[in-house]
């Protein structure tokens, strides 16, 4: 398993801004989509492209073109913050929407529904090889590694991207799952013992989405 951490000071300033408790929620949203988008621009060098020859209003020349459909899986709610930004840079994907939520007491994710369709498989979507699984937060890694687990059965290519990481849910995603790529935009300490990311960014959840 390889994972890729964003270098850009433009990432290190935004995630600076996420972190901030003072940052309120439509800045954090805001600022998510914008950090979504560098990483979205890093998720498309894991894509397959092929060259055709076009024509400009001068002459032919090669073009480069998209030569899969990735499909886009947010993991419900945080995930869904980070959607709009992939979209803009690939239009066409497919999008698999999974929901689960971490057990407060064993931190384990409960599933709840998907819609990644029944018959899904590689015939059924002969054109998906790359799916990118969306959640701003690898913290046990429980949650990542359940949806990965999930779209194996239908991509062959599989990217978790993410915001911020912790060790421990690297190393849970290295030892379940060696065959996945990782991308952060940041990588963390350690988890508290309510398996928080520290020094984090809170509840991304609840930060994007208050409920009160
Ligand atoms: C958060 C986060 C991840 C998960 C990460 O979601 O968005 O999905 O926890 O933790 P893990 O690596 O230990 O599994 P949560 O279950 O709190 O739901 P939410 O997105 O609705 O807030
Ligand atoms: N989920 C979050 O939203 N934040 C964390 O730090 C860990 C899990």
């Amino acid at each position: 398993m390889s994972t890729h951490v964003l270098s850009e000071n433009l990432a290190k300033v935004l995630l600076t801004r996420l972190r901030e408790k003072n940052t309120n929620s439509q800045k954090f949203r805001e600022t998510l989509d914008q950090l979504s988008l560098l990483l979205a621009i890093k998720a498309t060098e894991y894509l397959e492209y092929y060259e055709l020859d076009i024509e400009t209003p001068l002459e032919v020349t090669p073009g480069t073109f998209f030569g899969d459909t990735p499909v886009l899986v947010p993991i419900m709610r945080a995930g869904s913050g980070m959607l709009r930004a992939f979209q803009t840079f690939m239009p066409n994907s497919l999008v698999w929407h999974i929901s689960m939520s971490r057990n407060e007491k064993t931190f384990e994710p409960t599933f709840k529904g998907s819609t990644i369709p029944e018959m899904a498989d590689e015939a059924a979507f002969p054109l998906i090889h790359t799916g990118f699984i969306l959640d701003p937060m690898l913290a046990t890694g429980g949650s990542a590694s359940l949806a990965i687990q999930m779209l194996k059965a239908c991509v062959t290519k599989i990217i978790f991207v993410g915001i911020l990481g912790a060790p421990e849910g690297i190393t849970r995603l290295e030892r379940e799952h060696p065959d996945v790529e990782v991308i952060l935009a940041g990588m963390d300490r350690e988890l508290n013992k309510h398996a928080y990311i520290l020094p984090g960014l809170g509840d991304a959840g609840d930060r994007l989405f208050p409920t009160r």
